[in-house]
Formats: C-alpha cells, structure tokens, sequence
C-alpha cells in the first residue's frame, strides 16, 4: 500500500476547464478570471475589498506595509506559527516579538499579550491555527485599549468564523493563503482583506508598483509587483465552488477519526476556541511520545508533520533581538511541539485510510 500523504489537493475537471478558457482567452497576467474570483472571495468572506499577493507570506507583509508597520515598529506574534507569519514583519523592517500560546488550543495567548506591549508595539498578529479562530473577541479588546493595529494571520483560515464572522474581518487587515496545502489553493497565492477605504486604497499601490493603473509609467508612490495569474484565478474559482463540499468532508473526517480514536485514552485534542466554527486543517492530537508515534506512522501507513517549531527556537532567531522571553516563558508552544502531531483531512481521504489510521495509533498505544 502507498503511503497516505500529508496533503493532497482536490483537483478536477472544473480546475481543467476553468484553466483552458483562460489559455484560450489569451490573457495571462489578472484578467476577468482574478475579478471574478476577487469579487466571489469577498462575498464568501463577508469584506468590502480584496487584494491578491503572490503568496501568504507576502500578503502578510503587504498587510503590514499598508498599516504603516516598519523600522522600529515591534509586532507581536505567537510563537507556534509558520515562520512566514515573522519573516512577513522583518520584511517591513519591524521586529516580531514572540508572545505563548494557549494549552487549550494553541492559540495566542491574550492574557500574556499585555505584557509585552512597550512604546514600540505597532500591532498585533493573532494566527488562526489548525482550521479555528483565535480568541477576536480579547484581541480586539487588547488592541483597543493600547491603540494597535491589527493584522490576522487567516492562512490557514478559509471557512472560519468567530461569532459567526468570517476571519480576517476583525482586524484592519487579514490575510489568506491558497498554497496547495490550504483549504482552498491555487497552487501557490495569497489574499489580503479589509474594510478601510484608505487601507485599500494603500494595498492597491503597493502592489502595483506605486500606480493605480496598468499601462502608466507615473509612479505617485513607491511599490511592488504583487499580481497573480488568471490561470491561478481560474483554479481558485474552481476550488471556491468546493468549498461548502471540501468543509462538510473535512468535518465528517474529523468525526470519523474522534470515533475511531475514542478508546485510545492517551490521546487528547486541542478544544475548539469558544466562538469559532471548527474547519479543520489538520487532523491534530496530542499524545505521549508523539516523536515515537509519528515515527511508527511514518514508517508504516500515513505521512505525519509535527507542531510548528517554536519560533524562539529556530536556529535563525537565535540573535539577542529576538530572545526577549527566556527560560520557561514559552511553555506551551514548546508543549504543543513535543506532544502535538497532525494527520491528514484532505477531502479525498478514504474512510478505510482514516481506520487503518486509527487502528496503528491503537496498535502502538495498545500492543
Ligand atoms: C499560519 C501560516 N501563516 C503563513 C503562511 C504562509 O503562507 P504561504 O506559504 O502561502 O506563503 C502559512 C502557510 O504555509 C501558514 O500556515
């Protein structure tokens, strides 16, 4: 038998079909396939405007440019993320300041975010991880109070409400990607939201190399190239389509793997953020040795990933400007990364494939 991978993106014959018209249109570059997907993203998403980047990484720092975010600012991160959520602020020029997580789910922990604010604290990152919101409701409260700008990290977000909103609305910007991993992917690409008039307006020069206009060598401002491809448009329209079906699918996955797990008392799972729908992006359980079962597993049946590294860990934020918080501070990112592991829930995923899952996680547990 193949190992089951990690990540398997659903691609049909709508992808096709939608990616020919494009190729027989004859325009490449963001074209009415971009527009089409823009406008839809923005309705599903519940935003007055959108803006596409390259990628995740990039819409975050897109993001924060068009907050004003750079030399000098800090921006607090959780540190259980994908580094891309920090390099996204080096970029700018700011310094991301690394803030724990919870022990419940894994989310940023609000209640040490207070302790971290200084004059310098430009905003705050809150990262949607694993398919769930973040705690808004205590982020927005904090970034009220202290006058912060706030900028979701929703890559991992498509699909996930907080008290019946979708991510990425609460704070000034939020931002998606659609790697193929993502719930919803074009192959690599990003899409950055807001409802601010100004803020739009600052992203659609940035990322168009300072103009509004195509076709004008008049730069009023300093920017970038940030467009994506109609193909890649015509991909995610596809797949945007999916959307209610790749949801429904990941949560009957969820649901068989909690039954096939539920006698394997040394396994728990992160909780669900009171709030938040529950879109799962991975299958995540926290077991003893979870080194050793992912190892059995790799070995055996299904592909596994671990946490995220804890970003105060990594070899290259090892300097003096990104080791604020020492010794114990981050207990739980370091928690999550010793016990956590993820298993796959792409739509595709045979019921059969999550019992043989199951069913190794008992035989290494049980015999
Ligand atoms: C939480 C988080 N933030 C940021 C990113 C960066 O997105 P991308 O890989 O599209 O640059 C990812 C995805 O890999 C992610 O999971």
């Amino acid at each position: 038998m193949n190992k089951i991978p990690q990540v398997f993106p659903w691609i049909g014959s709508e992808e096709i079909q939608n990616v020919t018209k494009v190729l027989q249109n004859n325009w490449l570059t963001e074209g009415p396939f971009c527009k089409e997907f823009s406008s839809r993203l923005n309705a599903m998403i519940g935003c007055k405007y959108g803006v596409f980047a390259p990628n995740g990484t990039l819409a975050l720092f897109l993001g924060l440019l068009a907050l004003g975010i750079g030399p000098g600012d800090e921006v607090i991160v959780p540190d259980s993320t994908f580094i891309g959520s920090a390099n996204a602020v080096i970029l700018t020029g700011a310094q991301p300041v690394f803030v724990d997580v919870t022990r419940e789910n894994f989310q940023i922990d609000m209640e040490k975010v207070q302790d971290l604010i200084t004059e310098k604290t430009g905003a705050i990152m809150p990262v949607h991880l694993f398919g769930m919101s973040a705690n808004m409701r205590a982020v927005m409260d904090v970034a009220g109070r202290n006058g912060l700008k706030v900028i979701e990290d929703a890559a991992q977000g498509v699909g996930v409400t907080y008290e019946g909103k979708h991510t990425g609305t609460f704070g000034d910007v939020g931002c998606f990607s659609f790697f193929a991993d993502k719930t919803i992917t074009i192959g690599e690409g990003g899409y950055v939201v807001t409802n601010d008039d100004t803020i739009y307006e600052s992203l659609l020069y940035l990322r168009n190399q300072g103009r509004l206009d195509r076709g004008s060598f008049i730069h009023p401002a300093i920017g970038y190239n940030f467009r994506i491809t109609d193909m890649q448009a015509a991909i995610g329209l596809a797949q945007l389509e999916k959307l209610p079906t790749i949801i429904e699918r990941k949560l009957e996955i969820y649901r068989l793997y909690r039954e096939g797990l539920e006698d394997v008392d040394e396994i728990s799972f992160p909780v669900v953020e009171e709030g938040s729908n529950n879109v799962p992006f991975r299958f995540v359980i926290l077991a003893p040795d979870a080194k050793k079962l992912m190892e059995y597993l790799d070995e055996r049946i299904v592909q596994t990933r671990s946490f995220f590294y804890p970003l105060h860990k990594q070899p290259c934020f090892q300097s003096e400007r990104f080791t604020k918080q020492k010794g114990t501070y981050f207990v739980n990112s370091v928690y999550g990364y010793e016990r956590g592991l993820c298993l796959p829930v792409y739509p595709m995923l045979s019921e059969e494939n999550i019992r043989s899952i199951c069913g190794h996680i008992r035989e290494f547990y049980h015999e």
